[in-house]
């Protein structure tokens, strides 16, 4: 375990995508069954060919980053932009749970082993779109921005963010309640890509959309006019 485990430090240290060396495997978790699905969703948004990062997409690319890896995701640094943990399980937060931290930390520790080639996946993610944004009107948000119709957002565009930037983006209806939105932590320009939310979240008149965090950061929020006739519904 010691033995493996300062290989991989050592591979990782020199050049990770030629590091081939094979170490012994102590774990039972495999790329293919237990790790690659998890990458999918949190990772391969940015970590994926022609991407803004460098793919983590086969079990190739992503075994010589082992160790990198399990730093990044034990820190919480990566992945650097998620929804907000927010109310309920109304779209996917982009966050890592404790358990796939806990996955991916054990992989590594154990070798990165690769599994059954045949069960390696080519599905892509979901949360971030290279290509066109989320649909609708875009209203562009510095500190606040009152809502005066009711509209469904869609997602929202970072590419105002200058690098560095920390922004929370909230919904406050005027019933009180407060959607969280998103959160990036140290925007960097190259991701400047548009957030699309899996289910569009309801405004109604009067809401406000809040940015909090570093003064002066701007975003584009998406909106498009609620169905009409559709009483919004607000939880
Ligand atoms: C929003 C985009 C984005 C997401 C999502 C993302 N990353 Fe990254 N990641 C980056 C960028 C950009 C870099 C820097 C790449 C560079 O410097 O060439 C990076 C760098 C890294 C590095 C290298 C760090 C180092 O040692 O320099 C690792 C390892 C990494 N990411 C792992 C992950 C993992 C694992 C996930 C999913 C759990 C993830 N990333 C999700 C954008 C992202």
């Amino acid at each position: 375990m010691i033995r493996a485990l300062g290989a991989l430090l050592l591979c990782a240290a020199a050049a990770p995508p030629v590091c081939l060396a094979h170490e012994t495997i102590t774990t039972k978790l495999t790329w293919t069954r237990d790790i690659q699905r998890i990458f999918i969703r949190r990772c391969m948004g940015c970590h994926q060919a022609g991407g803004p990062a460098f793919s983590l997409g086969t079990w190739k690319d992503a075994r010589p980053w082992a160790v990198a890896i399990r730093e990044e995701v034990t820190a919480r640094r990566m992945p650097p932009v998620s929804t907000v943990k927010g109310f309920g399980s109304l779209k996917d937060d982009g966050a890592l749970t404790q358990e796939e931290i806990q996955l991916i930390t054990d992989w590594a520790n154990g070798g990165a082993p690769e599994g059954d080639p045949r069960l390696e996946s080519d599905e892509l993610p979901r949360l971030w779109r290279a290509g066109p944004g989320p649909e609708g009107e875009r209203l562009r948000v510095r500190g606040e921005r009152r809502i005066d119709r009711p509209v469904r957002l869609t997602g929202l565009e970072l590419g105002l963010l200058t690098g560095g930037a920390t922004v929370q983006a909230v919904l406050a209806r005027p019933d009180g309640s407060i959607e969280p939105l998103v959160w990036v932590r140290a925007f960097r320009p190259e991701w400047g890509k548009a957030v699309v939310f899996l289910d569009e979240v309801e405004a109604p008149a009067g809401s406000r959309v809040v940015l909090l965090g570093t003064p002066g950061a701007e975003v584009e929020v998406a909106a498009r006019p609620a169905p009409a006739g559709v009483n919004p519904r607000v939880r």
